[in-house]
C-alpha cells in the first residue's frame, strides 16, 4: 500500500489531536500536532517578551526556537520541546492559549512553521493537524479533512481535557476563549482556517471518538490503495 499524507484541519476544541493520534497509530504513520508548534513559539515570544509590533524582534526570536517532538516510553505519545526543554504541559495552559492565535497571524511565524512541517512530511506516511494543512501546507495532500463540531460540545470536551490535566476552568472562560480564536483563526489575512479544496467535512458533534477515528481510516485505507 502506499503512503500518504493525512491532512486534519479544523476549529480549536473539536478532537482534531486525539482522533489525529489515534488514525496515526492505527496507520503506524507519524504524528504531527502543528497547534503544538505554534504554542510552543508563543510560550517562547511571552517568556522573552518578544514584541509583536517589532519585525526584528520576531525574526531574532524565531532563529533561537527549535522544536521537537519526542515519543514519551511511559504513555507512548509524542511530547513537545522547545529548545531541548519538555514544554507538553506548558504550551496548553491558558495563559499560552490566551495569546496563541495572535502570535499565529504573524506572517513571519507560518513562514517558519509551514517550512519544518513541509519538511516533515517530505517523506509522506505522516498525520497533520492544524488550521492550514490542507489549505497551505500540503494542499496536494491525498486525504483532506475538515472536521467541525457544535460550539457548546467543543466548550464542553476542552472543559473535560483540561479537568483531566488538573485544570479546572469555568464554561464560560473556555467559551470566551474558544469565540476569540475561532474569530482570529477564520478571519485573519494569514492563511485563515477554512475547508481545503476537495477536503472532506466530518461533524463530530453526534460521534464517538471511536467513530470519527474509524471514518478518517477507512477514508486514508481507500486513498492508500488507489494506484
Ligand atoms: O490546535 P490548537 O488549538 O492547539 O492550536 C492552537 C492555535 O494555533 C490555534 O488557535 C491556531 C493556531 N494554529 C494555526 O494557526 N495553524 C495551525 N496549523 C495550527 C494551529
Amino acid at each position: 500500500m502506499k503512503k500518504i499524507i493525512v491532512a486534519i484541519d479544523g476549529y480549536s476544541a473539536c478532537g482534531k489531536s486525539s482522533t489525529a493520534k489515534a488514525v496515526a497509530s492505527f496507520l503506524s504513520y507519524a504524528y504531527i500536532d502543528t497547534g503544538a508548534m505554534y504554542r510552543a513559539v508563543t510560550l517562547y515570544f511571552l517568556d522573552n517578551y518578544i514584541d509583536l509590533t517589532n519585525p526584528k524582534s520576531i525574526s531574532t526570536g524565531l532563529s533561537n526556537i527549535e522544536i521537537d517532538f519526542h515519543r514519551n516510553p511511559k504513555n507512548n505519545q509524542n511530547e513537545t520541546f522547545l529548545n531541548g526543554l519538555n514544554v507538553e504541559k506548558n504550551i496548553r495552559d491558558m495563559r499560552v492559549s490566551g495569546k496563541v492565535s495572535e502570535v499565529s497571524t504573524v506572517r513571519e511565524v507560518r513562514i517558519a512553521m509551514v517550512a519544518q512541517q513541509q519538511k516533515m512530511g517530505k517523506h509522506k506516511g505522516i498525520v497533520m493537524d492544524g488550521r492550514d494543512i490542507g489549505t497551505v501546507v500540503f494542499p496536494q495532500a491525498e486525504l483532506k479533512i475538515f472536521m467541525n463540531a457544535d460550539f457548546d460540545v467543543r466548550a464542553e470536551r476542552r472543559q473535560k481535557e483540561l479537568l483531566k490535566k488538573g485544570e479546572l476552568i469555568e464554561l464560560d472562560k473556555i467559551k470566551e476563549n474558544l469565540a476569540k480564536r475561532d474569530h482570529i483563526d477564520t478571519t485573519r489575512e494569514e492563511s485563515p482556517l477554512t475547508k481545503a479544496k476537495g477536503g472532506i467535512e466530518i461533524d463530530t458533534t453526534h460521534l464517538t471518538f471511536d467513530e470519527q477515528v474509524e471514518q478518517i481510516i477507512h477514508l486514508a485505507q481507500n486513498e492508500m490503495i488507489k494506484t
